[in-house]
C-alpha cells in the first residue's frame, strides 16, 4: 500500500483487488494536481460546502481525500445539511467502488462518508462543484456530461483533470459543446487541468447514447439481431472479431443448465447461449455498470421482457457459488488500465474453475499470441482448440 501526501495529511491508498505484484499506485499526478488546485486556486480555495460530485475517480483517491477534507473542516464551516452534502462519486467500475470503500475504511472514515453512485444512477438534482477525472473513453465522457449537464448551473465550478496523454482537443471540444467555455492549465508533472464555465447559451443537442447495431448474418442464433451499447462498452460500434469467432463456434446444448457470460460487455454471448437453449439460465457478469445496462437492454430487446436472467456487478466470479455453473463463456479483457494485462484473465480462469461443477466447461476466446491455452492447461489439466483463425483461438477446458 502507498501513501499519498495532501495538504490535509497523508492517505493510505490501494487499488482493488490488492495485488502485491501490481506495482501501480491508486492515484497519479492528475489526482494530486486537482487536489492542490482546490486548495491553492488563485482567488481562494474552491468552496466545497455545496453539492460536490466527482466523476471518474479511478480508485477513490479523490473521494477519500475530499471526504477527509470535509471531516476535518471545523463544524462552523461545514455544510448545514451535512448528510446531503457528502461528496457523490459517480463511477462505472465495481472495482473502483470497492477500492473507494476500502480506502475510506483504511483512512478511518465511515463507509457513508461518500455516496457511491454508478454511471446509470440519476445524478443529484443540483451540482455546485463538478470534478471530472477524464475517463479513457471519450464516449463515456460524452454520455456522462450529457447526463450531468441539466444539473449544473452558471455558478457551478467544473474542473477536469487527466494526464496530458489523456486530454485531447476532442476532450476539450466535448466539454465546450456540452457544458460551456473551456480552457486548460499548464501541464505539471505531465498532468493538466480543464476549467469549464457552464453557460446557458450552450446548444448541446441530445445524448447520442445508447447506440445499437445489427449483428452480421454468420453468427448463428443471434445473426441479424440488434445489440444495445451504452457509452464506453467494449465493441460499442461493431462486433469484435474474437467475439464473432466465439459466436460461430458455440456448442448446441439442451437441457436445464446454468451458463455464465463472464465479462459480458453488451451481452451478445450470453444472449446467444439463452436463445440456443431455452432451458438455460444465464448470469451476465461484468465490473462495468455501463456493460451490465447494455447486456440487460440487449437481452430484453431480443429474449423478451419476461425472460429470466441475472445481471451481476462483480469482480469476475469472486462471489459466485462454487461448483454450480455448467458452462462459462469468456472473452477476457486484454488491455486494461486496471493493473497487469493478464492478471484479470488469470483471475477469471481461476474463478471459473471454482464456479464450475465437475464436468462443467470454460470456453475462452483470445488473441493467439496471449497464450491462454498454457494457462488453461496448467489450471484445468486439459485444454482443446475448438476453432481458430489467423488472429484468434477459441479454447475449451473441462473441470475434471
Ligand atoms: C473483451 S471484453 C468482452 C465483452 C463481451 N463479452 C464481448 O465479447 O463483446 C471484456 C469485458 O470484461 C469486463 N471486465 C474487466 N474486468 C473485469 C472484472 N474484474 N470482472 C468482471 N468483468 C470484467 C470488461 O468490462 C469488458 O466488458
Amino acid at each position: 500500500m502507498d501513501r499519498m501526501t495532501t495538504a490535509r495529511g497523508d492517505l493510505d491508498l490501494a487499488r482493488f483487488p490488492q495485488d502485491p505484484r501490481d506495482p501501480l499506485r491508486a492515484w497519479d499526478a492528475a489526482d494530486e494536481y486537482l487536489l492542490r488546485h482546490l486548495d491553492e486556486r488563485e482567488g481562494g480555495p474552491v468552496d466545497l460546502s455545496g453539492s460536490l460530485v466527482v466523476l471518474g475517480d479511478r480508485w477513490g483517491a479523490l473521494a477519500t481525500a475530499l471526504a477527509t477534507a470535509l471531516a476535518i473542516t471545523p463544524a462552523a464551516h461545514r455544510p448545514v445539511h451535512e448528510s446531503m452534502h457528502r461528496p457523490v462519486q459517480i463511477s462505472d467500475s465495481f472495482l473502483g467502488q470497492q477500492a473507494t470503500r476500502a480506502n475510506l475504511e483504511r483512512n478511518g472514515l465511515d463507509a457513508d462518508a461518500v455516496r457511491l453512485h454508478t454511471t446509470r444512477d440519476a445524478p443529484p438534482d443540483r451540482i455546485d462543484v463538478l470534478l471530472v477525472r477524464v475517463p479513457k473513453s471519450l464516449a463515456l465522457l460524452e454520455d456522462q456530461l450529457h447526463r450531468l449537464a441539466p444539473h449544473v448551473h452558471e455558478g457551478t465550478v467544473v474542473v477536469g483533470t487527466g494526464m496530458v496523454t489523456e486530454i485531447h482537443t476532442s476532450t476539450l471540444t466535448l466539454f465546450e459543446r456540452v457544458l460551456g467555455p473551456t480552457r486548460t492549465s499548464l501541464a505539471v508533472r505531465k498532468a493538466r487541468l480543464i476549467f469549464c464555465s457552464p453557460g446557458p447559451e450552450v446548444s448541446r443537442g441530445a445524448n447520442p447514447w445508447p447506440r445499437s447495431y445489427a449483428l452480421p448474418a454468420d453468427v448463428g442464433v443471434v445473426s441479424g439481431l440488434t445489440v444495445v451499447n451504452h457509452a464506453g462498452v467494449f465493441s460499442a460500434e461493431r462486433l469484435d472479431a474474437g467475439t464473432r469467432l466465439l459466436l460461430r463456434s458455440l456448442p448446441a446444448r439442451t437441457g436445464a443448465e446454468h451458463v455464465v457470460d463472464l465479462g459480458c460487455g453488451n451481452g451478445v454471448v450470453g444472449l446467444a447461449a439463452a436463445l440456443s437453449n431455452g432451458e438455460a439460465e444465464v448470469t451476465f457478469i461484468d465490473e462495468s455498470y455501463q456493460a451490465l445496462a447494455s447486456a440487460e437492454a440487449t437481452f430484453r430487446a431480443n429474449a423478451g421482457a419476461q425472460a429470466a436472467a441475472r445481471f451481476v456487478a462483480a469482480d469476475g466470479l469472486a462471489d459466485f457459488p462454487p461448483g454450480t455453473a455448467d458452462l462459462v463463456l469468456n472473452n477476457p479483457p486484454f488491455h486494461t488500465h486496471r493493473g497487469r494485462t493478464d492478471a484479470t484473465a488469470w483471475r477469471m480462469f481461476n474463478g471459473s474453475r471454482a464456479a464450475l461443477r465437475r464436468g462443467g466447461e470454460l470456453w475462452v476466446v483470445g488473441n493467439r499470441h496471449l497464450g491462454y491455452h498454457v494457462k488453461l492447461r496448467r489450471l484445468f489439466g486439459n485444454c482443446e482448440i475448438v476453432a481458430s483463425d489467423p488472429k484468434f483461438v477459441v479454447l475449451r477446458a473441462v473441470k475434471r
